[in-house]
């Protein structure tokens, strides 16, 4: 590896598309994990991820939707701002939503570019072979397309539901046949959702671009996580495949119910937690009188001199 290949900190400029195209075959498997704002993108960054993903699943962990199906390029291209400002040294993918590729090579190439603009440095869409156009029309922009198999929870209508998918044959040789296309057509990566381990195996050893697996086991090239299902704060769905690493919605919840608890036995704020007036202004508020009746006529007005301590 190079010093700005994935896996590496020491390269000063931010990962790129062909460098994780560049690490199919590499010991160490890449990693990608979900940033919708800056906060969680400086927490995945600092971690040492390689790609940031801003998801579609933004609908779901962070807009409180019960699918993927809700948001719109604006609203991707809002999150992507977040996380580019956080300027990290991982690759920003962009999801593309649904409906914002399926329409005509115009509307796709434009929502692409929407979310390059906004901070990405690749997309990723959902889909096989019926996508190769789509793709074509992006990859003819100058921008890299990361491919997405498997479990593409934009079909869940199509699928009947969030399902494991290429369970038959015939399911198992279409995913294969879909990711040999997709890395011919030029996709530097592939996320393979949701798929038996022995499928991915298939679909890693016939590609020439890292696979990154969620829900498919370790013969993947790269590991790709929600940020709130890694670190608890997603309680709706707990799917087999998630590993906990906190359980941070139930910490939260405990440090805000603490804070009520001091505000409401009146131990917040305290008085170092307090802006407190200097005594030549305590002195000077002394000889003020309140205005009782409304009208200003016993109010003293304040002398010179006064001010307020700043915060030590
Ligand atoms: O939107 C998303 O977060 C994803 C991952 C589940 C791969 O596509």
């Amino acid at each position: 590896m190079t010093a700005t290949m994935p896996g590496s900190r020491s390269g000063s400029r931010p990962i790129t598309a062909p460098d994780i195209a560049a690490a199919k075959g590499s010991e160490t498997p890449l990693v990608m994990v979900t940033a919708y704002d800056a906060p969680s993108a400086r927490v995945v960054d600092g971690a040492g991820v390689d790609m940031i993903l801003v998801g579609d699943t933004l609908a779901m962990v962070v807009l409180g939707y019960d699918d993927t199906l809700q948001v719109t390029t604006d609203d991707m291209a809002h999150h992507v701002g977040a996380v580019a400002r956080a300027r990290p040294h991982a690759l920003i993918v962009g999801d593309l939503p649904w409906m914002s590729y399926h329409v005509s090579r115009e509307e796709t190439v434009r929502n692409a570019a929407q979310l390059i603009r906004a901070g990405a440095g690749a997309v990723k869409l959902e889909g096989g072979r019926k996508r190769l156009d789509a793709i074509a029309a992006i990859l003819d922009s100058e921008i890299p397309v990361m491919g997405h198999l498997g479990l593409t929870p934009q079909s869940i209508h199509a699928m009947g539901g969030f399902k494991v998918q290429g369970k038959q044959l015939d399911a198992a040789r279409r995913i294969v046949d879909d990711a040999v296309a997709l890395a011919e057509a030029g996709c530097f990566a592939i996320v393979l959702e949701c798929v038996p381990d022995g499928v991915a195996r298939m679909v890693t050893d016939a590609i020439s671009v890292p696979t990154i697996g969620i829900g498919a086991g370790r013969h993947c090239d790269g590991q790709v996580l929600v940020y709130h299902d890694l670190l608890g704060f997603e309680d709706r769905l707990r799917p087999r495949f998630v590993r906990r690493y906190a359980e941070l919605g139930a910490d939260a919840t405990a440090a805000v119910a603490r804070f009520a608890d001091d505000v409401r036995l009146g131990r917040f704020p305290s008085s170092d937690e307090t802006y407190h007036m200097t005594d030549q202004l305590d002195d000077a508020m002394d000889r003020y009188s309140v205005d009782v009746t409304g009208d200003g006529a016993d109010v003293v007005p304040a002398g010179p001199g006064m001010s307020v301590t700043p915060p030590g």
